[in-house]
């Protein structure tokens, strides 16, 4: 026999949501579907925890009142899917749970069928201190938790409200291809081979970038997809190969306009749907200043704990290590740890070990503490002021014997140190002291609990560099991407200065990640045609490429510019979530796989020969 009398008869349409029933239907009949989430027995009564995607509910069997329902009720188990009919009653008092939405009420059963009993589970729903690699195996399970399920109903929502709020704008919902060329993002291609053309591939694409810009050129002003992008780079806990990004271009809007249709939506994101606090106009923070003040170009200005430069305090330094990087032409910066005096060597020894990994050589420190003890090797008492107040100090630290007590002073004054605080010195290149004091900076405002967890920061970072050297390839590569126009003020650079050529590039930072990022574009062919080359790509490759966008600029390509934003981060930051992963129903591992389906998976011989791939693996 297939199957128990019982199974797979179903009981009529759903009247409601487990989650969703109220006092409200206190005296009606309702039709509900779900999982069981737990079975209790009380001696005789049993109780049984329905869930579906919107909660649970408690539904009651009584052996005396409906005994036909009570035997089936005794075989059920954890996941079996049921359907039952019941009466919704108010819980006798005292015995609400004000967790549940339905927690004021039960229901007692009249019908229960079993839709499909359940294996044991291999971790129970909902216990996500069990290994995510079992839970993204049995992903159908774990979509069945309460996290999972607030995440996806988010994401819904979300995406409803980004549409309602573009279309209300007048902005149209345009799809780009799927298979396609190349797009210059900076991410490896996922490629697709060609059967009809042996030898061919498509490209997946990084972005809609080209395909949104053309649409420009075609008279679509207002354009928005919410688009899959692929992207073969390594992974972290805030990117997938594989992503959705809310996509805009306008044209007729210079940069302000476009920065202020694109605030305005995140804020009301914010408002909407995290109860946020967002101020207006969004703060807007030069690239210079950002990664001056906190190392990074996406700085987390939930917290202060600035790096503070002191190559004019130390310019006469004795100290080898800040000599040296001063004579280098680099730079000593320090970041001020509020009450940070207190750290065992232990714990700065394990600050320096993390500093190292990010490019140090070493991490000197002072501890600024009170008192005004006899000044030894060691040991310097300073006077100094901060703002309106005298300070007196005692630096602390085995390089006070090579530090002055006016350079001290020079210090406290430049950092605003005060009694408690530590001071944590890197001197060195400056990009290595930006990217080792801002690590530092990030992982101390966290665990000194500088952050406050319900705030909301959101900065524009504005005039990005148009180009980044790299060192390997000994060429420009684009900060942002090839289309991106330089700043009016800076056009005369973009040959004869290029690393100091600025760009009208933007990126929208909350809590200290990369919301979204966007550009006023190149629609000059000539002006494109220089970027190009400034970026190594000779004629031939310039028109094998771009051949057709090139034309297309010279067919009345309006001024135009747009910017995307990545939904999974959005939806991550709106849920309070750490991982892309919790808001994507079928991600892929940090080493882009797919433990479901076990994708990617090698293909058959017949199938590799009709696209005529011979491949190279290693034989497992
Ligand atoms: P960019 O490359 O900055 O710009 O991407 C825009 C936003 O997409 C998100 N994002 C990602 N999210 C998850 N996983 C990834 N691997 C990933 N990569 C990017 C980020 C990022 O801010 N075409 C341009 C936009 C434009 O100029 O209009 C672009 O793609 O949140
Ligand atoms: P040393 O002279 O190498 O023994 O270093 C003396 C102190 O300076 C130690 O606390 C080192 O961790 C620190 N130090 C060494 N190199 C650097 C550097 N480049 N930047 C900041 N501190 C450093």
């Amino acid at each position: 026999m297939l199957t128990t009398p019982t199974q797979g008869t179903l009981i009529g349409p759903r009247s409601s949501y487990c989650g969703e029933v109220t006092k409200a239907q206190a005296g009606q009949h309702v039709t509900l579907y779900g999982w069981v989430q737990r079975r209790r027995d009380h001696g005789g009564v049993i109780f049984v925890d329905v869930r579906d995607r919107t909660g649970l509910v408690q539904v009651v069997f009584n052996p005396q009142t409906d005994p036909a329902a009570h035997a089936v009720a005794e075989a059920l188990r954890g996941e079996f899917v049921i359907g039952v009919k019941g009466l919704v009653e108010a819980r006798p008092d005292g015995q609400a749970n004000a967790n549940l939405t339905s927690g004021e009420i039960e229901i007692f059963a009249r019908e229960l069928v079993i839709l499909n009993p359940s294996k044991p589970t291999p971790f129970p729903i909902g216990d996500d201190t069990v290994d995510e690699m079992l839970r993204l195996q049995y992903r159908y399970l774990d979509l069945r938790s309460p996290k999972l399920q607030h995440c996806l109903t988010m994401r819904h929502k979300v995406t409803l409200a980004v549409r309602e709020y573009l279309d209300n704008l007048g902005f149209l919902e345009i799809e780009t291809p799927m298979l396609t060329k190349s797009t210059p993002e900076g991410a490896r291609d996922y490629v697709v081979p060609s059967r009809v053309h042996p030898g061919e591939f498509f490209a997946l694409p990084q972005s809609p970038q080209i395909f949104k810009q053309i649409l420009m050129v075609g008279g679509y002003d207002r354009y928005f997809q919410i688009a899959r992008c692929f992207r073969d780079e390594d992974l972290r806990a805030d990117r997938q190969p594989e992503f959705t990004q809310i996509d805009i271009e306008t044209s007729f809007l210079g940069q302000d306009d476009i920065m202020n249709i694109n605030e305005e939506l995140i804020c009301q994101l914010l408002e909407k749907f995290a109860s946020a606090e967002v101020v207006r106009p969004v703060q807007r923070m030069t690239y210079a200043d950002a990664m001056d003040r906190y190392g990074s170009d996406k700085p987390d200005t939930r917290f202060g704990m600035e790096l503070i430069d002191l190559n004019g305090p130390l310019a006469g330094s004795q100290f080898k290590v800040f000599a040296e990087a001063i004579a280098n032409g680099g730079r000593v910066k320090a970041l001020c740890v509020p009450k940070g005096a207190d750290m065992s060597r232990a714990q700065i020894d394990q600050m320096t070990e993390f500093a190292k990994k990010f490019g140090a050589k070493g991490l000197a420190w002072v501890k600024v503490t009170t008192g005004t003890a006899a000044d030894d090797a060691n040991s310097k008492v300073v006077n100094y002021t901060v703002g309106e107040d005298s300070v007196t100090a005692t630096f602390a630290s085995t390089v006070m014997k090579f530090i002055t007590a006016d350079e001290a002073a020079a210090i406290g004054s430049a950092t605003g140190a005060r009694p408690g605080d530590l001071l944590l010195f890197a001197a060195d290149r400056v990009e290595i002291t930006r990217e080792v004091l801002g690590r530092l900076r990030l992982k101390l405002g966290a665990e000194l609990n500088m952050i406050n967890p319900k705030a909301f920061n959101l900065l524009w970072v504005v005039d990005f560099p148009m180009f980044e050297w790299n060192t390997d390839e000994k060429r420009w590569d684009p900060l942002h991407h090839p289309f991106t126009s330089p700043l009016d003020s800076d056009m005369d650079k973009l040959e004869s200065d290029p690393g100091n050529c600025r760009a009208k590039a933007y990126d929208l930072v909350l809590n200290g990640t990369e919301l979204g990022g966007g550009s006023v574009r190149i629609h000059r062919r000539d002006i494109q045609n220089k970027v190009f080359q400034m970026l190594g790509l000779t004629d031939e490759e310039i028109l094998n490429k771009f051949g057709f966008m090139l034309e297309a600029f010279e067919y009345g390509a309006p001024p135009h510019g747009g910017l995307a934003f990545g939904l999974d981060r959005l939806v991550m930051l709106l849920t309070g979530g750490t991982s892309i992963r919790d808001v994507i129903a079928f991600p892929k591992t940090q080493s882009a796989t797919d433990l479901m389906v076990q994708a990617p998976s090698p293909i058959a011989a017949r199938q590799l020969k009709e696209l005529h791939i011979r491949t190279a693996a290693p034989q497992a």
